[in-house]
């Protein structure tokens, strides 16, 4: 499925819109249309950081922090800072540490209502309240990153941003080469 719109930056209105579902199924499909003729994944992740960043805010919730965190040649069990929409944050993280690492090492979307509670969660913002991690998978089973979305809520995320961000995880796995 792909979108055509005007301009690039028409992509990141999503004002329309007012449910989730529709609102993700339009992000779902301008990440495909954005990534038609390009496979690199520094290109294609900031442009999908940028969709969840206005998608979000578009349903007015309180994401502060939007973004990937990827594994790069050579270091398979670390995480490393990729594209993001946001303040500045931690640039590594080791497999099976905080809500980032657990989602990376277990293969398992995170849906953490209240950070506080997780334990070993990774305080990059003091504001963070709740947060979902969901893994990106090669299609040979690797870890090859996560997606990342923080809220300055509690109980910031539920099933259909779970549904919803494991679609955007397949869809990445298809659209991008990244090494
Ligand atoms: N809170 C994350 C760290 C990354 S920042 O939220 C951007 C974690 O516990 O893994």
């Amino acid at each position: 499925m792909s979108v055509a719109k005007k301009n690039h930056a028409d992509y990141s209105d999503f004002n329309e819109f007012t449910s989730r579902d529709d609102t993700f199924d339009m992000l779902l499909m301008s990440y495909e249309s954005l990534c038609e003729g390009q496979r690199d994944w520094v290109c294609n992740l900031s442009n999908a950081a940028s969709l969840l960043w206005h998608a979000y805010k578009s349903l007015n919730v309180e994401v502060n922090w939007a973004g990937f965190y990827i594994v790069r040649d050579g270091k398979p069990k670390e995480l490393l800072l990729g594209p993001f929409q946001g303040k500045v944050a931690c640039q590594s993280i080791p497999f099976g540490q905080g809500v980032c690492g657990a989602a990376a090492e277990t293969q398992m979307t995170q849906v953490v209502s209240d950070v506080g509670k997780f334990s070993g969660h990774i305080a990059c913002d003091g504001d963070t309240k709740s947060e979902i991690v969901v893994p990106i998978i090669s299609s040979d089973g690797k870890t090859t990153g996560v997606i990342d979305l923080d809220c300055g809520d509690f109980n910031g995320f539920g099933e259909s941003d779970k549904i919803y961000l494991e679609k955007l995880a397949e869809l990445i796995t298809k659209t991008c080469n990244f090494n």
